[in-house]
């Protein structure tokens, strides 16, 4: 396998001035919920509220990303998801389209058949066997994470603990060289910052870094193609049948999604979990004193977090959906962000509630046919991160605000100052 060479084109210019905007003051047909300033001031709360209200199946005919439509509602999200049929996941799943002449090609966004056998190739990899296995090797992990961290002084609890421990994750599910393993997390959050956002300044430069990424996992893949086959995502990739022959650019797409959905996603979860104990001290306190309700925690951490804001497709042909027609072709924005705050389903949708009854109805894994494939596994990391912070620590105390990711697709944070507070 060789690597192409690399090719131009545009990067979106949202404006940062619309965190200002009062969205009930723009009309309806000018509402356009796609700019990441409002995700990253976490603003865009009314801006979905006023769509699930008063357009929950909502065209917006201009914008960054062009035309586009939002859903907006939980049930409505659900027809979408399930619906593959006539909702394709196709060119792409992001808001965004890829560009003509860097096209990443990856499972996600596929549609059947190819979709499914290559799912099955690399799933086995976070499969139930695999967990047994894994279950003790992220616990002693997070144990040396926990007991090398700074008490008593403030630090960043995203670099320090939530990068930490989903990178040695991602490292052991590709059988990466331990060691640099930084690489991982330099790659994942590569492929989700736009040039000229705080990583590289031109598409170009982009590109070359994401050939560099393609250039060592070539490397890789020679090595385990000399290898008996073996339970990593790369073993796996190389050796199944449906995928021992693909293209380099769809290994690299393929590469970017187990690299992006195993880690960004259970590192905004990580993180928001310390932040919605801090801020609900009575929760906190409940589950020091019962940690059977860690799973509750965690679920609601992941409903109230969504770590990823949406999913898109594309209308395969014209359907109504919510009394509006969606034409063929359109790209069709499923809001997870709003759905898991849509108050027809959640009662009190913003509250962080680990008593809710309906905690694990979330959208956050997504549904239908591309529902996540690591759900359990990043599950089970949050367990034992919950676990294991309990035996040693009285407090995790948030300190300032948190710093939130520019994204309109990974709704993260890029910082979080924690002090601990050991266990008296
Ligand atoms: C798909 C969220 C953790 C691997 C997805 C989807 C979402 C999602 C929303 C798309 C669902 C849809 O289109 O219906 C999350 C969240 C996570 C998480 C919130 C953590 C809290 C992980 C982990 C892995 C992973 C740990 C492991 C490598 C994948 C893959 C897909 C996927 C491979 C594509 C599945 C397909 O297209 O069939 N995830 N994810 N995710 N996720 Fe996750």
């Amino acid at each position: 396998m060789n690597a192409p060479a690399p090719s131009t084109p545009k990067i979106p210019e949202h404006d940062p001035e619309q965190v200002n905007i009062d969205p009930y003051s723009v009309p309806l047909d000018k509402l356009d919920v796609s700019n990441p300033y409002l995700f990253e001031a976490d603003v865009q709360w009314s801006w979905f509220k006023r769509l699930r209200d008063e357009a929950p199946v909502h065209f917006c005919a201009e914008s960054e990303f062009g035309p586009y439509w939002s859903i907006t509602r939980y049930e409505d999200i659900m027809t979408v998801d399930t619906s593959h049929k006539i909702f394709s996941s196709e060119p792409a799943i992001t808001i965004r389209d890829q560009d003509d002449d860097f096209q990443l090609p990856m499972f996600i966004a596929m549609d059947r058949p190819k979709h499914d056998v290559q799912r099955k190739t690399v799933s086995p990899t976070v499969g139930a066997d695999a967990l047994r296995y894994f279950e003790p090797i992220i616990r002693e992990r997070t144990r040396d994470v926990l007991d090398n961290l700074p008490v008593g002084e403030p630090f960043n609890w995203v670099e320090k603990v939530s990068i930490e421990l989903t990178t040695r994750m991602l490292a052991t599910l590709f059988d990466f060289p331990y060691e640099e393993r930084s690489k991982l997390t330099w790659w994942s959050d590569m492929t989700t910052t736009l040039p000229g956002q705080g990583m590289v300044e031109t598409e170009d430069e982009w590109k070359q870094e994401m050939l560099g990424c393609l250039e060592y996992f070539i490397g890789l893949w020679n090595q385990r193609a000399k290898e008996p086959p073996s339970n990593d995502f790369i073993s796996r990739l190389v050796h199944g049948e449906a995928t021992k022959d693909m293209e380099p650019m769809e290994y690299l797409g393929n590469l970017l999604l187990l690299i992006v959905g195993g880690n960004d996603t259970t590192r905004s979860t990580m993180s928001s979990s310390v932040l919605c104990l801090d801020r609900n001290p009575e929760q906190f306190a409940e589950m020091k004193a019962n940690p059977s309700l860690i799973p509750d925690m965690v679920s609601e951490t992941i409903r109230w977090q969504t770590p990823l804001a949406h999913m898109r497709r594309t209308a395969l042909e014209d359907t109504e959906l919510g009394g509006q027609t969606i034409h063929k072709g359109d790209k069709v924005v499923m809001w997870y962000v709003s759905g898991n705050r849509d108050e027809r389903m959640f009662d009190n949708p913003n509250d962080y509630d680990i008593h809710r009854e309906n905690l694990r109805k979330h959208l956050s894994f997504g549904f239908g046919i591309h529902r996540c494939m690591g759900n359990r596994l990043a599950e089970m990391q949050l367990h034992t991160l919950w676990e294991e912070i309990l035996e040693r620590f009285d407090r995790v105390e948030v300190v300032g605000e948190p710093e939130r990711t520019l994204s309109v697709f990974v709704k993260g944070y890029k910082g979080l100052n924690v002090i601990l507070h050991p266990k008296t």
